[in-house]
């Protein structure tokens, strides 16, 4: 029997139930509902006719919410949010004639233009910080400065801080001057509107895993026909190519390789439930609500936010790291899972932060318990001082 060298930190207590598992206050993988949960517990064949039909249904339903007409398509990526990205990226991008420009203002701005250098395929970025929101003008100056651009790749929430970049007014600008534009959603999808027609959006990826509340296990690119049936052969990967997963669900309504199906019917449900409890904007309303609970309560605590409210977003929300010498963030992390929910480290470049995410089946009351929970961790850590530490 051969030995593990380091001996494992954390003992597996095999499986548990979900009432001794913490709320995840973060972006995904997030807090589902039981009606998710429950649909897993069937074993779905991914060749049955049913399992065909509610795949057609989830890429028929996911068109409609992102306000799309005949004019596009819906391609289910097997993989998380980033497998899209590189999906769409590398079968959408121009190999040669043309260039991409990439809309930086955080961790998921770059990730996209790095897969693009990866690939090998011409980029450029505009380049924002981590609290701050391209305006279009600075993307109008910056397709007027190179005319080759004829892609723009935007993020409508750059998670790393929670901010709304203004796609609409990008998306304007860039289709005034004849670009393709491509918006990553991932986690903002199903809770701010996005209707792709009437905003120009020719592409748009999200995951399953985010404000639709299913699980994670696949990803999805919606995306205008023409630009699909453009991209034949244009892609370097095999599992990754738009086109030929595109073609593969049209014609047997089947994946070519083996799909989540337990993600994917839960994903099924998580759209019904999405659509009985009012759709987007119900969404939208009950996350804005979390969040605006979530603020008040830690304010009034002393803690400060990266964002100011009409900047930040209602999906997650940064706050600045105490500079008060007893706060540790894994021992506040793990005293606060140890009370049952589940934080986020920062990620900013320059200020050290943390986050806490209002997206998931989570409402004010869960945002007001997290917030005495909060109260009741600073007090055992003897932590009095919420003045951010300096940048
Ligand atoms: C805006 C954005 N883009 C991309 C990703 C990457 O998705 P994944 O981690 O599922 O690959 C995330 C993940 O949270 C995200 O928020």
């Amino acid at each position: 029997m051969p030995q593990l060298k380091t001996t494992p930190q954390v003992q597996f207590t095999g499986p548990r139930g979900q009432e001794h598992m913490p709320y995840l206050l973060t972006p995904g993988p997030l807090t589902t509902s039981q009606g998710v949960k429950q649909a897993m517990l069937a074993d779905w064949g991914s060749r049955d006719i049913e399992f065909r039909a509610l795949v057609k249904d989830i890429r028929l339903s996911l068109l409609d919410l992102a306000g799309c007409d005949a004019s596009h398509e819906c391609v289910i990526v097997q993989g998380s949010g980033t497998f899209a990205i590189e999906a769409a990226l590398g079968s959408l991008c121009p190999v040669a004639h043309g260039k991409t420009l990439v809309v930086v203002n955080g961790a998921y701005g770059e990730r996209a233009a790095a897969i693009l250098k990866k690939l090998g395929r011409p980029v450029v970025t505009l380049v924002k910080s981590d609290s701050e929101a391209p305006t279009a003008d600075e993307v109008a100056a910056a397709l007027e400065a190179d005319k080759a651009i004829t892609h723009v790749w935007v993020i409508h929430c750059e998670t790393t801080s929670g901010i709304i970049n203004p796609i609409q007014a990008i998306a304007k600008v860039a289709k005034d001057r004849g670009k393709i534009v491509m918006v990553d959603a991932m986690s903002s999808f199903g809770a701010l509107p996005l209707p792709m027609v009437d905003w120009n959006i020719d592409v748009m990826v999200s995951s399953s895993n985010k404000c639709i509340e299913g699980v994670p296990g696949f990803s999805y690119v919606l995306c205008r026909r023409d630009l699909l049936i453009g991209s034949k052969g244009q892609s370097h990967s095999v599992v990754l190519d738009l086109h030929e997963q595109w073609t593969g669900l049209e014609k047997t309504g089947q994946f070519r390789f083996t799909p989540p199906t337990h993600a994917l019917v839960a994903f099924h449900q998580a759209l019904k439930e999405h659509a009985q409890q009012g759709g987007v904007a119900a969404r939208g309303a009950r996350y804005r609500r979390n969040a605006q609970v979530l603020i008040e309560q830690m304010c009034s605590m002393g803690f400060e936010t990266l964002l100011s409210d009409e900047e930040a977003g209602p999906i997650i929300q940064t706050f600045l790291t105490p500079r008060d010498p007893n706060f540790d963030f894994e021992k506040f992390y793990e005293a606060l899972r140890g009370r049952g929910f589940a934080i986020y480290p920062g990620k900013l470049t320059r200020r050290p932060s943390f986050r806490i995410g209002t997206i998931g089946q989570l409402d004010e009351n869960v945002m007001r318990r997290a917030a005495d929970a909060i109260r009741d961790v600073l007090k055992e850590m003897n932590v009095t001082d919420l003045t951010p530490l300096p940048a």
